[in-house]
């Protein structure tokens, strides 16, 4: 028997103003991005901005629906922008944030576990890492270096 170990890496930043000016420039567009959420059943606002490879920087927001396991999550949203208007080319970073009228969320946003296995494959698929921004609305900025450090032991495609 072997007691195996993992560490996860990430940065913490106490707020925006410290990140380094492409990551604080990210967050804010992802800011900007929020009103495209459509979220009326949960009334959770969330935002992500993908950075391409080549500098373009496109948005998504959660689309909600009454059937609710028809809800398309915001991450998903930027990836399927970034695929239509530059096909081929990889995301290289994405921040994502989120908003929840009346309160204020102080705990940074994370990718659910189907959004993590989605710019996991899109890692492996380029061979690119895609830095993660991640912010409440207020509070701590985390910043990881590649999307597969939120996801060890995801499915892969080299099983199939
Ligand atoms: N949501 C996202 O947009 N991204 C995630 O990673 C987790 C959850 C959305 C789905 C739903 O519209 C709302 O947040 C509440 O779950």
């Amino acid at each position: 028997m072997t007691q195996k170990q993992l560490t996860v890496s990430y940065t913490e930043f106490p707020d925006p103003a410290g990140l380094p000016a492409a990551d604080r420039e990210l967050l804010a567009t992802a800011t900007r991005a929020l009103p495209a959420s459509y979220a009326p059943y949960s009334n959770f606002r969330v935002a992500a901005a993908a950075r391409l490879e080549d500098g373009t920087v496109v948005t998504g927001g959660n689309i909600e629906n009454a059937a609710y396991p028809m809800c398309i999550c915001a991450e998903p949203n930027a990836m399927a922008a970034a695929a239509s208007l530059r096909p081929g080319m990889p995301v290289v970073a994405m921040a994502i944030t989120v908003q929840a009228p009346g309160r204020v969320l102080d705990t940074p946003a994370s990718p659910c576990g189907s959004c993590r296995q989605i710019l996991s494959e899109h890692e492996s698929r380029f061979g690119h890492s895609l830095r993660l921004i991640l912010r409440g609305e207020g509070g701590p900025v985390y910043v990881f270096e590649r999307a597969t450090t939120l996801l060890p032991f995801g499915f892969s495609g080299e099983l199939l």
